[in-house]
C-alpha cells in the first residue's frame, strides 16, 4: 500500500484491483493494531483538509478520528464556513490549500469540483462523496464483505436494491467489477446506472471475471446474494418534491424480510451506508410518515434491527478504511 504515496482517490477506478485490495488489508491490519492498542502513528505532523459542502456524520468523523489515532491534525471547512465557490474559485482554493495541508478530503455534489482541485492543489485530494461516486465507502463496504462471509471477494454476490444512479448504485456497480465479485442491481430501469458506467463496468468484468446483473425483478435480483445493500431514495441536494415519485418508483425495492427470504440464503447480511430511513424517527422522516402515511422507506426497522443487519461494523469501518487511504497515501 505505501505505493500509493502521494496518491489521489477521487474514483475507485483510481485504483488497479491489487491497489483496492491493498487497502483493504491495510485497514484490516489498522483496526486490529487500534483493538489491540498496538497502532503506531505514521501520520506524526501531517495536517489535513476537510471540505464538507454537504453535511456529514460518518465521513467527517471517520477523517477527524484517523488522523487523530495516526498523529495528523485536521481543519474542518463547513458548508458555509470556506470562501468556496461562493467567492473564490476552487482551483485557487486548491493552490491555497496545497500551501498549508499535505491532503485535502471534498464532499460536494460535483465531480468535477474534486477533480480540479485534484488537479491544482499539488497534494493528494480524497473524494468524500460527490453525486457520482462515494469511494470511500465501497472500502468500507468491502471490508465488512470480507469480514461477514469467508469466501474470496470474486466468490461473493451481491445486490443493490434501490436509486442506482448516483454515487451509491455507481460505486457498487464498478467496485464489484473491479474485485470479480457478482454484482447485482436491482431497481426500475430508470433507475440504473448510466450507460457509460455500466459500460465501465463491463469491460472491468472482461479482466475481473465478475458478474454483472441489471434487473427489474427483485426475486432474480436478490437469489443466492450473499449481501443486499440499499440507500436512501433522495439523496442531498435532490429537492424535496421528489419524494412523491420515489416512494412510489422505489416502493417495490425496499429491503423487507421477504426479500431476504428471497435470497435463499438463511445467512444473507444487510448493509447500508447510512443515514437510513427505518423508522422514521428523525424529523424528515416524520415529515414523510405524515405526508404518505409510510412506517419506513428503504427498509424496513425489522430489518435493519435484525440479526441480518450489519449497518453499525460497515460505519465503524468507514474508520479503519479511510485510516489506511490516509496512511498509505500520505506516510
Ligand atoms: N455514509 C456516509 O457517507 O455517511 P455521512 O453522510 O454521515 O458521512
Ligand atoms: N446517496 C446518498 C448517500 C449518503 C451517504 C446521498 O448522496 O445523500
Amino acid at each position: 500500500p505505501y505505493a500509493l504515496a502521494g496518491r489521489h482517490f477521487l474514483k475507485e477506478l483510481d485504483f488497479t484491483q491489487d491497489e483496492f485490495r491493498g487497502l483493504i488489508e491495510l485497514a484490516a491490519e489498522l483496526k486490529a493494531a487500534k483493538k489491540a492498542g498496538t497502532e503506531t502513528q505514521r501520520l506524526r505532523g501531517r495536517n489535513i483538509a476537510l471540505i464538507f459542502e454537504k453535511t456529514s456524520t460518518r465521513t467527517r468523523c471517520a477523517f477527524e478520528v484517523a488522523a487523530a489515532d495516526q498523529g495528523a491534525s485536521t481543519t474542518y471547512l463547513d458548508p458555509s464556513g470556506s470562501q468556496i465557490g461562493h467567492k473564490e474559485s476552487v482551483k485557487d482554493t486548491a493552490r491555497v490549500l496545497g500551501r498549508m495541508f499535505h491532503a485535502i478530503e471534498y464532499r460536494g455534489d460535483s465531480q468535477e469540483g474534486v477533480e480540479e482541485l485534484a488537479a491544482h492543489a499539488g497534494v493528494p485530494v480524497y473524494n468524500g462523496l460527490t453525486d457520482a461516486w462515494h469511494p470511500t465507502q465501497m472500502l468500507a463496504d468491502v471490508l465488512t464483505m470480507v469480514e461477514h462471509c469467508d469466501r474470496p471477494l470474486n466468490e461473493i454476490a451481491f445486490a443493490y436494491l434501490g436509486d442506482a444512479r448516483m454515487n451509491m448504485g455507481n460505486s457498487y456497480l464498478v467496485t464489484g467489477a473491479l474485485l470479480g465479485m457478482d454484482v447485482r442491481i436491482v431497481a426500475p430501469k430508470s433507475y440504473w446506472p448510466a450507460e457509460e458506467v455500466v459500460a465501465q463496468a463491463r469491460e472491468l468484468a472482461v479482466a475481473s471475471g465478475a458478474r454483472i446483473t441489471l434487473t427489474e425483478e427483485v426475486g432474480e435480483g436478490v437469489l443466492g446474494a450473499d449481501f443486499v445493500a440499499t440507500d436512501v431514495w433522495v439523496s442531498m441536494g435532490e429537492p424535496k418534491e421528489v419524494w412523491d415519485e420515489r416512494i412510489a418508483d422505489l416502493g417495490p425495492y425496499a429491503v423487507t424480510m421477504d426479500v431476504l427470504r428471497a435470497t435463499g440464503n438463511a445467512d444473507v447480511k444487510f448493509l447500508h451506508c447510512l443515514p437510513a430511513f427505518h423508522d422514521l424517527g428523525t424529523k424528515v422522516g416524520r415529515e414523510i410518515h405524515e405526508r404518505h402515511g409510510l412506517d419506513c422507506l428503504e427498509v424496513t426497522d425489522e430489518v435493519f434491527e435484525s440479526a441480518h443487519s450489519v449497518v453499525f461494523d460497515e460505519a465503524e469501518n468507514r474508520l479503519h478504511t479511510i485510516k489506511a487511504v490516509l496512511v498509505a497515501t500520505l506516510s
